[in-house]
């Protein structure tokens, strides 16, 4: 079951340095959000929060009703690159999201993430046997594995190809519609957050506010071709005078 992600007046400091200033966030339970802002305005620090690798913040996140206070199977996390452990193969990397469950029903978790980022077919095979894009995957199926309610996703895509991010936005799609967590998707490509998200949330330079929120109305699946979509990302482009920010992906 999913659950409402949400972050009101979240402010974050490293030192002298303020990182997050004030930001307020909703997502509804199964919603897709998208969040883009300049670079080092304080994403990732969101994600991390959110997550509750961090924990020293002041303001309020909650699951549902429960305030995040640390890391909790609940929330799931995926980073730029994999992160697997080389030494094992894939269905134990996936079942590492586990911890220390284990049996026949851990076994079936395991099984169903992999069957929903189509990877059943490499459970014994060893991450250096792997593509970028299906080592991706594999961090997919390990954040899935828990049935997280929240699944957080930090430029999941960035370090592939433009041809495997869109397939890689497709499995991503298919995951969801299996598992339908709330997710939370930071990405750089803003074609990747018209074609996947619900709403999109600009965030302004350092320290991070919420600038604008631009809702993504076409109905999913959605046409990549779609001049709506089109529309939409020149509007997203004059909101955050991004057109010079050399990190913008403009394929
Ligand atoms: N652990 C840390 N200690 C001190 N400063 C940090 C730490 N983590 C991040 N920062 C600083 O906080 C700011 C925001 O970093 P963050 O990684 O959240 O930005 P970002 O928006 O994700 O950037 P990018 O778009 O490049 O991924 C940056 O100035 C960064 O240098
Ligand atoms: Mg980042």
């Amino acid at each position: 079951m999913s659950r409402r992600l949400s972050v009101t007046e979240l402010r974050k400091r490293y030192g002298d340095l303020p990182v997050i200033g004030g930001l307020d966030l909703e997502v509804a339970p199964s919603e897709i959000v998208a969040v883009v802002g300049p670079s080092g305005c304080g994403k990732s620090t969101l994600l991390r929060l959110a997550a509750g690798l961090d924990t020293h913040y002041r303001g309020e996140i909650r699951v549902g009703d429960q305030l995040v206070c640390g890391p909790h199977p609940a929330v799931g996390l995926v980073f730029q690159e994999p992160r697997l452990f080389p030494w094992l193969n894939v269905a134990d990397n996936v079942a590492f999201g586990l911890g220390e469950r284990h049996g026949p029903h851990a076994h079936a978790l395991v099984r169903d993430a992999l069957e929903a980022v189509e990877l059943t077919a490499f459970a014994g095979a060893l991450p250096k046997e792997l593509s970028g894009g299906m080592a991706q995957r594999v961090a997919l199926a390990r954040a899935l594995v828990t049935e997280p309610q929240v699944l957080l996703l930090d430029e999941p895509f960035n370090a592939l190809d433009a041809f495997t991010r869109m397939r890689l936005q497709d499995h991503l799609l298919a995951a969801w519609t299996r598992y339908r967590p709330t997710l939370l998707l930071v990405t750089h490509d803003l074609d990747e957050a018209m074609y996947l998200a619900d709403r999109v949330i600009l965030l302004g330079e350092r320290p991070a506010r919420v600038v604008d929120v631009i809702p993504v109305a076409p109905a999913r699946p959605r046409d990549r071709r779609d001049p709506t979509l089109a529309a939409l990302r020149v509007a997203l482009l004059e909101a955050l005078h991004l057109a010079r920010d050399s990190r913008l992906v403009t394929a």
